[in-house]
């Protein structure tokens, strides 16, 4: 049996909604995620591995990748529920609204979810007490979820008589899934997404300085739907100086969403109220800050403690360059157009990597419903993970903090 479970089968339910659908405009994104659903009962171990597949479904960002199967007593499969990004229904919530819309009777049911259900209530209520109240029987999942915050889900379903199982030996592929988040949740900083923009061969700017629009309009709404998902937009004094940005998030008929990042700039120089980024006058000059710092720990701390969660920093190269060589970077989306420019503005400075051996890894990130790299026009998109940080699970990252950029060695392009 192949069952839909792209759009059509879900109403978005705010302006957070994150489906495939929204993304159908854009070259190379599946208008609609199908998934076989095997007929017949399933063994446990098989739920849970539909369980995960399901969290494949769901969008990479600043959330957990969560899938959650509920089967008859038998193992028949009746609902597939994941999480579609922050603001959105965990995936058991997405399973269980399912299961009301479709008054599916609950009395036996089990539920295998890939990563242990929530026991408190944030942008949604608990998804432990859901569980209990939708009187599903059984529970499976796939790895603990340690954060102070909402870990004891499964201590909760077990006093109220759920029989609930840990099923360790899948706890390697939920982890996988999600080890950025948990390195960002652990670190206690906002989930950080890298942006860039470049020629084929890494400029961003033409050595006269020109550099709009190095990619095209498909490329550029694409990076819009990342300011959307983020709850803070970053950038340098020097990009806000230069190129008077407003760092709005807008749909590709150029229309503000409703939901806007908050607009940082991190830097010394004061930057003039005139400028777009501040909002003055035109827009929400409250939705924008910017931080006189040079460190990095510095910014997120503060940003943390406003509540953002997910931090997409735009630039420019210096700005991307230092973040990446504190290994502060848990996903990092490349734009490429098909331009050779020789020479001009590199993607990245104040990096310091002077042997092969030393510089930062990436790979490809194929978990999600998109695929790492994909064509928006003409131009790639990439995306990447750093290359696994952590040696063994459960063991936070492992930092590979590169040398601080010096003047000494990559001088200021001002000075
Ligand atoms: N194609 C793209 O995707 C893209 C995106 C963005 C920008 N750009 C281009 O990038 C260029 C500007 O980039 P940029 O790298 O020169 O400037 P930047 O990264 O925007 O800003 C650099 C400034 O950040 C401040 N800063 C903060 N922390 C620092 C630290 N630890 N060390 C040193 N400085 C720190 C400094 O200003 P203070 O003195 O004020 O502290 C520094 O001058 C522009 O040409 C723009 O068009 C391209």
């Amino acid at each position: 049996m192949t069952t839909y479970l792209g759009p059509e089968m879900y109403t978005p339910v705010n302006d957070l909604d994150y489906s495939a659908a929204e993304y159908g405009h854009l070259q190379g994104i599946p208008a609609s995620v199908t998934m076989k659903i095997p007929e017949g009962a399933l063994t446990d171990d098989c739920a849970m591995r539909l369980a995960l597949k399901a969290a494949r479904q769901g969008i990479r960002g600043a959330n957990p990748l969560v899938g959650a199967i509920i089967t008859n007593s038998t193992g028949q499969v009746l609902h597939v529920g994941w999480h579609r990004g922050a603001g959105t229904p965990h995936a058991e919530a997405d399973a269980l609204a399912q299961a009301r819309a479709a008054g599916t009777d609950m009395s036996d049911a089990k539920m295998y979810v890939s990563l242990e259900p929530c026991n408190h209530t944030g942008k949604t209520g608990p998804c432990s007490h859901a569980i209990k109240e939708a009187g599903i029987s059984q529970v499976f999942y796939a790895y603990p979820d340690r954060s102070a915050q909402a870990s004891g889900g499964a201590e909760y379903l077990r006093s109220h008589g759920i029989v609930t199982t840990y099923m360790r030996e899948f706890a390697d592929d939920s982890y996988a899934l999600n080890e950025r988040w948990f390195i960002s949740v652990a670190e206690k900083r906002p989930f950080i997404t890298i942006k860039s923009a470049s020629t084929l061969d890494g400029f961003i700017a033409a050595a006269d300085g020109t550099s709009k629009w190095i990619t095209g309009s498909q490329a550029r709404a694409d990076g819009h739907l990342i300011r959307k998902r983020a709850d803070a937009v970053m950038i340098g004094t020097r990009t806000t100086l230069l190129d008077n940005p407003s760092l709005d998030a807008r749909d590709i008929s150029g229309q503000r969403y409703k939901k806007q990042p908050l607009r940082v700039v991190m830097g010394e120089t004061d930057i003039p109220s005139t400028y777009k980024v501040c909002g003055l006058g035109t827009r929400d000059p409250e939705n924008y800050m910017q931080v006189y710092t040079h460190e990095p720990r510095v910014l997120l701390d503060e940003l943390y403690s406003r509540g953002v969660r997910h931090l997409m920093i735009e630039g420019g190269p210096g700005m991307v360059g230092l973040f990446t060589g504190e290994d502060l970077l848990d996903e990092l989306v490349w734009y490429r157009a098909p331009i050779l420019m020789g020479h001009g503005k590199s993607a990245m400075y104040r990096l310091i990597t002077n042997t092969l051996e030393n510089a930062p890894r990436l790979q490809l990130d194929d978990l999600g419903m998109f695929p790492s790299v994909r064509v928006l026009g003409e131009d790639t998109a990439t995306h990447l993970i750093p290359s696994p940080r952590s040696t063994a699970k459960n063991t936070p990252g492992i930092r590979r903090v590169l040398p601080r950029f010096t003047h000494k060695y990559f001088p200021d392009p001002r000075e």
